[in-house]
């Protein structure tokens, strides 16, 4: 690790106006599944076509802890004949709407930080899905803060937000940026398949941004230094996504399935809890943090059970809420921003010196873990 001091000084969080429960998401989807099984009833009944099976509120709380989720638009979401946002393109001139998400979270975190846009060298979007392949994000955002300097974009699925603060760390490490703006402006909604009854509860809308920088220049009163980040990658096909530029190349693949996200849950829970839990306990040794130390876990939010495993696995008891905050309860998974969002809702109560670990874990395989201690 560098010598010098690197600090998250600030984060933020923007939440969609728009709830979305279970009970009201399971009504709609039992509507669509109850007009497909009649208009298609001969074929169902020729068995050439499976009927579809209804979706229900007590499964996804039991099964992923899920009990709402925010969006951008709901009216499109929860109309049975349309089963996906509606949230109309904009003009070239107009702030792109993951833009406008992204800015309303990294100006909160500027505040929070005691950062103008003048401090700020760089910009990094690190998310799951980029509205558009150019100009990219944060070159957007960038431009709308008024910040000088470089912005870029990269993705790592859930994972992106721990991998964007190792790649501001570094650049603040190796003097290429004094301060980075990292924003997670994740609009799950438009990739998610709600007409599949395995995931259609899964993901909800947000952003969230973080501020990195030298403690030479770190002033504000929420700074945590950053102990260590490791990141680990593993090739997996369990969670996957083909929608892409080369889409264009084949007709027939256009507005299939795939083209949108999908997983086997069941592997994904199996193969991914161990690596994680491995991961986090290796890296506190290396990082001569005892597990006792730790005040907090700040896991990737997609499943209850999941991340209730991982915080036993490296305990050797079960964590208190207190140890493992959860707000995918409210906001569902939503992809790279769930461990911030847990960071920036659960830290007000850290005294000086107290530690805790940001992990996040998804698809790639992708886990990223970033151990701090309050300054
Ligand atoms: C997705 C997830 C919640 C599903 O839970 P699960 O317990 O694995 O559920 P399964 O898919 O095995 O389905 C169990 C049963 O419930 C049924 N079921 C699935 N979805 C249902 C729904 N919405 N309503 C009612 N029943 C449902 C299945 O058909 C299956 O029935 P069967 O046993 O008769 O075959 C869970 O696997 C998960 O969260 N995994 C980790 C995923 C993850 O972290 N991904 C990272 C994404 S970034």
């Amino acid at each position: 690790m560098s010598h010098k001091r690197i600090v998250i000084s600030g984060t933020g969080l923007y939440t969609p106006p728009n709830t979305i429960s279970n009970d009201e998401l399971v009504e709609s989807f039992n509507a669509y599944v109850a007009r497909f099984n009649t208009e298609n009833a001969a074929a169902i009944e020729a068995g050439e076509l499976a009927a579809l099976s209804d979706s229900s509120s007590a499964f996804i709380e039991k099964a992923s802890g899920i009990k709402s989720r925010y969006v951008i638009d709901k009216k499109g979401v929860l109309d049975p004949q349309r089963m996906k946002p509606s949230i109309p393109e904009r003009a070239d001139e107009a702030l792109s709407v993951q833009a406008e998400i992204g800015v309303a979270a990294a100006r909160q975190a500027m505040e929070r930080a005691g950062k103008t846009a003048d401090d700020i060298d760089a910009v990094i979007v690190a998310c799951s899905n980029m509205q558009r392949a150019y100009p990219a994000m944060a070159i957007e955002i960038q431009n709308e803060l008024g910040i000088k300097g470089y912005g870029y974009d990269m993705n790592v699925a859930c994972s992106s937000a721990t991998f964007g603060i190792e790649a501001a760390y570094n650049a603040v490490v190796a003097g290429t940026a004094g301060c980075v703006l990292m924003v997670n402006a994740e609009i799950c909604s438009g990739h998610l398949c709600w007409y599949d009854r395995d995931c259609h509860f899964i993901f909800g809308d947000v952003a969230t941004a973080v501020i990195v920088e030298g403690g030479e220049t770190a002033t504000s009163e929420h700074c945590f230094e950053i102990q260590g980040t490791r990141l680990q990658t593993q090739f997996s096909n369990n969670i996957r996504n083909n929608f892409g530029f080369l889409n264009n190349a084949d007709e027939s693949g256009i507005g299939q399935r795939d083209k949108l996200f999908m997983q086997n849950g069941r592997k994904v829970f199996k193969e991914v809890c161990p690596m994680v839990a491995t991961q986090i306990t290796e890296h506190l040794s290396d990082c001569d943090v005892d597990k006792d130390q730790v005040k907090r876990f700040w896991l990737h939010q997609a499943n209850l059970s999941m991340n209730t495993l991982i915080a036993k696995r490296v305990l050797g008891r079960d964590a208190t809420p207190e140890e493992n905050p959860t707000i995918l309860d409210e906001y569902a998974n939503t992809s790279s921003a769930g461990s911030i969002i847990a960071f920036h809702k659960y830290q007000s109560d850290f005294q000086k010196g107290e530690q805790g670990v940001i992990c996040s874990f998804g698809a790639g395989y992708s886990i990223g873990s970033v151990i701090v201690r309050k300054l």
